[in-house]
Parts: C-alpha cells; sequence; structure tokens
C-alpha cells in the first residue's frame, strides 16, 4: 500500500475516513507499509491531534489486527484494570487477585517496563517460574477455573499495537492522546472485558503529567470503552512521587505480596481499594462504594486475596512458596543505605529520577528488546512532608555491583528534596474520579 497521500493530508491537517484507517492499519500489520512511512504518520498525528471519530477508527483497526478473548459463556462478569504507568506502581499485581477473590474475573493483560516506568510484567517474571505468555486456550480455562489471568499481550492480541507502539518508541511519539488511548483500548477491548477502570496518572513521574492532559486522556478512553459496550470509569492519581516505598521490579513484587496481606505502605493499599471499589461496582459484586470496600478489605484480612495469587502462581508455573519466602525473588548482591545529607522536611522524592536511576542500574529497558536486572532498585522509607534529621537512613539501594550503588547514591541526591521550610502539599493521592457523566473531584 501506498501511504503517501494519507501521510500529507494528516501533515497538513486533514482527517482520513474510518476505512482509510482501517486499511492502513491492516497493510501495516501485514508488512505492506514500511516503518519509515508509518513513522511519518505517527509524528503527524503527534502533531496535529486526530479528531474524535479517528481515534475511534484507528482504535476500531487496532482491535480488529487480532484475536478477542470471550468470556461471554462465564457467569462471573469480568473486569479489568489498566495504570497509564509510573514508578513504584506495583498495584496490578494485589488488585487482580483480590477483586478475583471477591466475585469479579479479571483477565489481566499487562505490559512490560519502558522507559522510567516499571511494567507488571516483568514483575511477576521475577517469580522463579511463572510464565505470562499463556495460549488463548490456557487463558479461557484459567479465567474459567480460577478467575484471574495475568498475562502479557500475545502475537494474537492486538498485533497492530505492538508493532506502532515499538515504532512510536522509537520515534519520540509515545506521548499523544489520541495514540495512548487507541494503543490501551485496543489491548484492553480485545479481552472480552464488561467493564474498565482506568488508573490514570499525573504528576511529574506520569507520561503525561498535567491534570488537564489526563482528564483528556481518560474522556477519550472512557469515549472508545463505552462506544464498544465496556463501562469505563477512570481515577486520577498521584504520581509526584513513587507510590508505596519499592521501585525495581523484585522489590516491587515484595511489596504487592505484603500488601496482599494488607501489610503495605497506606499508600498503595489506598490506590488498591479504591481501584477495586470500582472494579466490583462495574462488576456488580457490590451495590454501594462502602459495601465494595468491605469486601475487599474482608478478603485481605481473611487470607483470600493472597491465596487467590497463590493460586495463579501456580496455575502460571511460578513456585507459590514465594508468598511466604520473599528470599526466593532476585537478590541484589550490593545493597547500601542512604542517608539524610542534612535536617529539614522532605519536599518532594522525584519519580522519574528514581525510574531512570533503575533504568541505568540495568533493572529497566530502553528499547523494547533490553533484558533487565529484576533485583536492582530502591526502597524510600521516608515520604514528602516528613521531618528528618541529619544522618537518618531514608532509603536502601539494591545494586548488581559498586557502580549501580554509586548511581544510586547519585540519583536519591537528587531526587529527595530536603528543605528548611515546611514544603507545600504534593498532590492529592486519588484527585478526581470521571465517568461517562463527568468529572467528580474526589475529596
Ligand atoms: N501504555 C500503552 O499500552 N500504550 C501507550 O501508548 C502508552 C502506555
Amino acid at each position: 500500500m501506498w501511504a503517501g497521500p494519507l501521510i500529507e493530508r494528516k501533515r497538513d491537517g486533514g482527517a482520513l475516513a474510518s476505512e482509510e484507517w482501517r486499511d492502513l492499519i491492516a497493510a501495516y500489520t501485514a508488512g505492506d507499509v514500511p516503518d519509515y512511512q508509518m513513522s511519518a504518520l505517527l509524528m503527524a498525528v503527534f502533531l496535529n491531534g486526530l479528531e474524535p471519530a479517528e481515534t475511534a477508527a484507528l482504535t476500531g483497526a487496532m482491535l480488529d489486527s487480532g484475536a478477542r478473548l470471550r468470556f461471554d459463556h462465564l457467569r462471573t462478569p469480568c473486569v479489568d484494570k489498566h495504570s497509564t504507568g509510573g514508578v513504584g506502581d506495583k498495584v496490578s499485581l494485589v488488585l487482580a487477585p483480590l477483586v478475583a477473590s471477591c466475585g469479579v474475573a479479571v483477565p489481566m493483560i499487562s505490559g512490560r517496563a519502558l522507559g522510567h516506568t516499571g511494567g507488571t510484567l516483568d514483575k511477576l517474571e521475577a517469580i522463579p517460574g511463572f510464565r505470562t505468555a499463556l495460549s488463548p486456550g490456557e487463558i479461557q480455562r484459567q479465567v474459567e477455573s480460577l478467575a484471574c489471568a495475568m498475562i502479557g499481550q500475545s502475537a494474537d492480541i492486538a498485533p497492530a499495537d505492538r508493532k506502532l507502539y515499538a515504532l512510536r518508541d522509537a520515534t519520540s511519539t509515545v506521548e499523544s492522546v489520541p495514540l495512548i488511548a487507541a494503543s490501551i483500548m485496543s489491548k484492553k477491548l480485545a479481552e472480552g472485558i464488561s467493564g474498565l477502570v482506568l488508573d490514570i496518572k499525573r504528576g511529574s513521574g506520569a507520561f503525561l503529567p498535567d491534570l488537564e492532559t489526563g482528564l483528556e486522556l481518560a474522556r477519550t478512553m472512557i469515549q472508545l470503552g463505552e462506544d464498544h459496550g465496556c463501562r469505563t470509569v477512570a481515577l486520577l492519581t498521584a504520581m509526584d512521587r513513587p507510590l508505596g516505598n519499592a521501585c525495581g521490579v523484585a522489590l516491587e513484587t515484595e511489596e504487592a505480596i505484603a500488601g496482599l496481606r494488607g501489610e503495605a505502605p497506606a499508600d498503595l493499599m489506598e490506590v488498591t481499594y479504591a481501584l477495586g471499589v470500582e472494579m466490583l461496582l462495574l462488576g456488580g459484586a457490590a451495590r454501594t462504594p462502602g459495601e465494595a470496600r468491605a469486601s475487599l478489605e474482608r478478603a485481605v484480612r481473611a487470607g483470600k486475596a493472597a491465596d487467590k495469587f497463590r493460586s495463579v502462581v501456580a496455575a502460571q508455573g511460578g513456585n507459590p512458596a514465594v508468598l511466604d519466602d520473599p528470599g526466593l525473588l532476585p537478590q541484589a548482591p550490593e545493597v547500601a543505605t542512604y542517608a539524610a545529607p542534612r535536617a529539614g522536611f522532605v519536599a518532594g522524592i522525584e519519580p522519574r529520577v528514581l525510574g531512570k536511576a533503575i533504568v541505568e542500574m540495568g533493572g529497566g529497558r530502553r528499547t523494547m528488546d533490553d533484558a533487565i536486572n529484576p533485583a536492582v532498585g530502591f526502597v524510600v522509607a521516608t515520604r514528602p512532608g516528613d521531618t528528618v534529621e541529619a544522618g537518618q537512613p531514608l532509603a536502601s539501594i539494591y545494586a548488581a555491583n559498586a557502580q549501580g550503588i554509586r548511581v544510586g547514591i547519585a540519583a536519591l541526591n537528587r531526587a529527595i528534596r530536603i528543605v528548611s521550610e515546611t514544603p507545600p502539599p504534593g498532590l492529592p493521592l486519588i484527585s478526581h474520579r470521571v465517568t461517562r457523566e463527568g468529572v467528580e473531584t474526589v475529596a
């Protein structure tokens, strides 16, 4: 297919018709449009945007590029959650088994770490033996038997997105509302879910840091979901500091396991419960937010959430003993303590700086094909607003070697800002709830 005229039209601010998007994406997926032409088109979209009808057509074309899972025969409703990504965001590992233990099925397709942000698949694969590549038949059977599967995007699901996402990553065209919305929703709608909860991160560590763009992304994805009969709700949550204490693949897996028992840092538990409430409401497993929250907390207290994760780990080939012995997770050979260089107030902990340092220490990816060291990262034991003394331990650094420790110390020096006056508060942990009816501010 010769894409020249389509590129010209997008370059000059015009729109493509639905059939043009359909034919272009089908041809690109089949290898009949070269990457250099698609790169030019993506940059034109990045600069000029898409009309709502074009975003819908692009999403539909990407969805149609692959297979769809089907769960209509299940009596349990299927609901999923997606986060736009951040540093320390290990919510999915706690949330999927927790919600599944409360009567809503969760066929969760997740991604890998990229750039400064972490990825759920890597955190799951830190568990010895855990397989994230299941066939559609295996996913189907596991969701039927356990109400939960935690998997990667197979070659069958939205293959157009796989190709496009790698190309966007290499051509600096990721941070575009319509492209992000089409990418995420084409994968999520392929899961055969009837409800979706979006965790839209805002703040300096998010892909799209500012509030207005976050709200625009939420509205765009909600519209795409609702157009396909998938009830979609979004929460806007803070990513101006890491979520929880652990940042880095296996360290986050360990913190998530603690979260299944309710023993993770309060901010991680709070975001997990808030998203879980929305999932239980969408799945019809609770009538009110209060009832949903009580059900989630009961499941944690009674050990049902941890038991569900144990079953999922075992079903996907992982070693379930990791739930009782986190020492089975990959361990860093070098560990050092970072102490406060002076007394004062913690004004901020910059997530991007920590995320980039993890990449430099070998625990993240610059390109999709990079291998990672899951053992490295940080556990930051202080929060913005804390008062600290000079010399007080603030964080631990986990590294592959002495150079990694040096990178970690330099990053913490830049990331943790200590000031002498009481600092202004950070972003509210959960600031907005967006539905098809509109935007509510969360108190
Ligand atoms: N995550 C995705 O799956 N796609 C994007 O475009 C950005 C984040």
